[in-house]
């Protein structure tokens, strides 16, 4: 009996030994690896911008349905009965104007008042000579030789119409527009910077194509200002990138060439500059279904043989990447057109990925607003120097019944904390900070978030 006792203490010895053993050996895999790959959650010290962190809840009644335009008919098909979407798409419809206020409530620098500084997500925007701003589907460079800003965009300010009865709503290539500014909240228009093409109808840049997503960053081994860009023809099937470039940030650029990414058919994308030098192109690809990611040559000019394939059958488009110390981010809009959809965020310890999907970014407002981005469509994501963790998101709330009328919503984004849908985490996989896009109906820049760029 004491000899069983004996045998049988000592046994769960042995099996207890073991499993502290294992404990042991897992803690320390998972502190491993959690540190060759890199990811950690961060926490911001948020004082600054406390306000800006703050849940806004936006009330409104949604209109009820309206009778609809035959022309809508027409496009959706008969059988479809309208979606509150359809509706607020429609130029005509209630709830169209109340996320599409006239030019009485413009947001306008040459009036210097109570509203100065303040951005208004949706409303008209003017510049500094007090005209519409035009830079649709735009990015921001920082030139640090001439110490502003300079917002790139489509400028689509000409008449919307369909090429086709079944084609997408477009306006003619007016050419990519310039603004800068010191403050990002007043713009000075420095024009077109690369024009369209009114006469040879086989050149990319003719009026009857497309010229979308236009993004420019600097060189610094040649000096030179390079833009990259969707260029496609009116039936979205020639699915390129074009490339530019110019000796100075406010052009004029000198179209290259456009091309397929390794053969691959490329739509909405983007370009990231790292803080190493290097830079990356990012593009939906096969017809939409898969993001591909690629570093480009030493001079920005070209794609270099590296390629990989992310996101694959998730169907996102509008890509705006950013980074915050060691990790890679980036949110994505779903494939719908003109049409607003929900957004979401992506993580990456390499930019090359394995990229894993965090979920929808947006806070506040009500549910239907962050079902639909807040009525907008992702283009770039814009970092604060001096307020490491805050970015500027941009987006574009597109007008396709009026596309020269489609407004801006930026907002601020926050990178911190913890993630609140836990991933499907075994242990030792990564651990990822949230991305929260904040709603504001009215906002504007905490003080400091200049620092480190003058
Ligand atoms: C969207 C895209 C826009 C534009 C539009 C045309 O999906 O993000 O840049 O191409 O389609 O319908």
């Amino acid at each position: 009996m004491i000899r069983l006792f004996g045998y049988r203490s000592s046994l769960s010895l042995i099996v207890w030994s073991l499993v502290g053993v294992a404990l042991i050996v897992c803690f320390f895999s998972i502190v491993h690896q959690s540190d060759t790959r890199q990811s950690r959650i961060y926490f911001r010290h948020p004082s600054a911008t406390r306000e800006l962190e703050e849940i806004e809840e936006e009330h409104f009644r949604l209109p009820p349905p309206h009778k609809a335009n035959p022309r809508a008919v027409k496009r959706r098909g008969p059988h479809r009965s309208p979606n509150v979407i359809d509706q607020y798409l429609e130029e005509s419809s209630e709830i169209h104007a109340l996320f599409f206020p006239d030019e009485r409530t413009a947001v306008n620098p040459t009036k210097v008042g109570n509203d100065s500084m303040y951005f208004y997500p949706g409303r008209v925007w003017l510049d500094t000579d007090g005209h519409i701003i035009q830079a649709h589907g735009g990015g921001i460079m920082y030139d640090h030789i001439t110490a502003k800003y300079y917002w790139y965009g489509e400028n689509k300010d000409g008449p919307t119409y369909q090429a086709h009865p079944k084609g997408t709503h477009r306006v003619d290539i007016i050419g990519i527009n310039c603004y800068s500014s010191k403050d990002l909240w007043s713009w000075t228009n420095e024009g077109i910077v690369l024009p369209g093409e009114p006469t040879n109808v086989t050149h990319d840049l003719h009026k009857s194509k497309v010229l979308e997503r236009p993004k420019v960053i600097y060189n610094d081994r040649t000096g030179q200002y390079v833009m990259w860009m969707h260029i496609d023809d009116a039936n979205y099937t020639k699915a390129s990138l074009g490339v530019a470039v110019s000796s100075s940030p406010t052009g004029p650029f000198s179209y290259l060439y456009s091309f397929r990414p390794h053969g691959f058919q490329s739509r909405d994308m983007t370009i990231f500059k790292d803080d190493d030098g290097a830079a990356y192109l990012f593009y939906s690809s096969r017809d939409n279904t898969e993001l591909h990611v690629s570093r480009l040559t030493k001079d920005y000019l070209n794609i270099t043989a590296a390629m990989r394939r992310i996101l694959i059958r998730r169907h996102r488009e509008a890509p705006a990447v950013f980074k915050l110390e060691r990790t890679y981010y980036m949110i994505t809009s779903g494939c719908s057109g003109w049409a607003p959809n929900k957004a979401l965020t992506h993580a990456a310890d390499s930019i090359m990925g394995p990229w894993k999907t965090l979920g929808n970014p947006c806070v506040g407002g009500n549910r239907f607003f962050r079902l639909t981005t807040f009525l907008s469509q992702s283009t770039f994501v814009l970092p604060l120097s001096g307020l490491p963790g805050t970015f500027i998101f941009m987006a574009d709330r597109w007008n396709p019944s009026n596309l020269r009328d489609s407004r801006y919503v930026w907002l601020p984004l926050f990178v911190g904390g913890l993630t609140d849908e836990p991933l499907n985490n075994s242990f030792g996989s990564p651990l990822w900070s949230r991305v929260s896009i904040y709603w504001h109906r009215k906002w504007r820049l905490p003080e400091d978030w200049k620092k480190g760029y003058v």
